[in-house]
């Protein structure tokens, strides 16, 4: 949705007086996106929970958006066509801008298929806020796991527009991290994704 689809006219930017910087500085640092993106069951949820986790144990602000999660809620009007997966990436991407701007590490686990979506939500950002961290798993093992069952299902015909069966996935050409989870074990996973957190947060 462009500007030329804006419907909130006659709206004023207010400028805050406490800023993203003093929020960072009260929280003791910086905030940052990690965004997870990959087929369903390739363990984006797992992982995200996971370094949350490690992240908070070190007293640091967190928060994880999950698909499953925000599909009941802010979401629950979309379905998996193209269009409402744009729809819910962008909206995705907006409320993770926000929280980010609260100074949080915020960990978005979501299939987001569309390289020109996850690029969208990288726009939003100001440059290095925006990691994107491909959960690199055949489909193979995605549907010899199907932990939800949904593979079955999407075979048989019962589920439309199954990513990866009867939509399309498009990998990411340039991710700030590509985590094998299909070879690798979440420790592996979450040190190599930490690795990179660390990395980022002194810059
Ligand atoms: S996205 O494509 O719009 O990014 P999102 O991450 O929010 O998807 O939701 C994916 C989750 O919805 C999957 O993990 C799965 O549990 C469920 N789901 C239900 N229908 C589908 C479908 N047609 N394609 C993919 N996932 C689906």
């Amino acid at each position: 949705m462009g500007d030329k689809n804006k419907k909130s006219s006659n709206t004023v930017w207010h400028v805050h007086r406490i800023t993203r910087k003093e929020r960072e500085k009260l929280n003791g640092h910086r905030g940052l996106l990690l965004w997870f993106t990959g087929l369903s069951g390739s363990g984006k949820s797992t992982l995200a929970s996971a370094v949350e986790e490690r992240l908070y144990s070190q007293d640091l602000r967190t928060f994880v958006l999950d698909g499953d999660n925000v599909r009941h809620g802010l979401c629950s009007d979309l379905g998996f066509s193209d269009v409402d997966r744009r729809e819910n990436i962008r909206r995705i991407g907006e409320v993770a801008k926000l929280l980010v701007e609260s100074g949080s590490i915020v960990m978005a686990a979501f299939i987001s298929p569309f390289r020109s979506d996850r690029q969208r939500v990288r726009n939003l950002l100001p440059p290095g806020d925006f990691l994107e961290i491909h959960c690199k798993c055949s489909l193979e093992k995605c549907e010899e796991r199907d932990v939800k069952g949904l593979y079955k299902k999407a075979r048989a015909g019962e589920i439309k527009d199954f990513t990866g069966i009867s939509s399309p996935f498009e990998e990411p050409t340039d991710p700030e991290l590509v985590l094998e989870t299909d070879t690798y074990d979440v420790n592996a996973c979450v040190e190599q994704t930490l690795a990179l957190v660390k990395k980022r947060m002194s810059l």
